[in-house]
């Protein structure tokens, strides 16, 4: 069996359109509960939002939502197909929004269920940090961790 590894992630506003189903598919597989088709398509629109899709085999592997303001980034949903987790393509979107979106940034927020240990060992993986915690947020009582990547100082 040949496994294509290969990988293109886009932020072009027309294919993100034309996205708009498999992320809604992958959503509601995934969440319990899932952002609208409404939702994404008001991000998509909304001129602070910087949003990545990963392609593999021409189909949509993953996504990331995220939002500038100033010299700050949120990231506020990052999801991989669940037939395709582990294989590099959350941490390929997170590195892609580094170079891509944050080049005049000074930091990256992001909050996360603290009993999601993928998503959290990404993210410290990746170097972000836990600033605050919020006690029992979440439906299964876990708490909320709030975490941060801050860039060194840049000239
Ligand atoms: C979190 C998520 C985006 C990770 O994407 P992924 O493509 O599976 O992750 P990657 O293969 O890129 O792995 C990157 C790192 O994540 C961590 N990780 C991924 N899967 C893991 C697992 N099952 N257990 C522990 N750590 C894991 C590891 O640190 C890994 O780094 P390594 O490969 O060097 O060990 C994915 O699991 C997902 O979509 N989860 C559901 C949605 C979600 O929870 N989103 C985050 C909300 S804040």
């Amino acid at each position: 069996m040949r496994v294509d590894f290969s990988r293109t992630i886009v932020s072009d506003p027309t294919i993100l359109q034309t996205c708009l189903d498999s992320i809604c598919a992958i959503e509601n597989s995934t969440f319990n509960r899932p952002w609208s088709r409404a939702d994404f398509f008001q991000e998509i629109n909304d001129v602070n939002s910087r949003i990545l899709v990963l392609l593999n085999e021409n189909q949509l592997r993953g996504y990331l939502f995220s939002r500038l303001a100033v010299d700050e980034i949120s990231i506020n949903k990052l999801c991989v197909h669940p037939d395709f987790r582990g294989r590099g393509f959350g941490k390929a979107l997170l590195c892609e929004l580094f170079d891509r979106n944050c080049k005049r940034c000074r930091s990256v927020f992001l909050e996360v269920d603290s009993q999601n240990i993928p998503a959290v060992s990404l993210y410290t993986g990746a170097g972000f940090s836990v600033i605050r915690v919020r006690k029992k947020i979440y439906a299964n009582g876990a708490d909320a961790l709030e975490m941060v990547y801050k860039f060194p100082r840049r000239s």
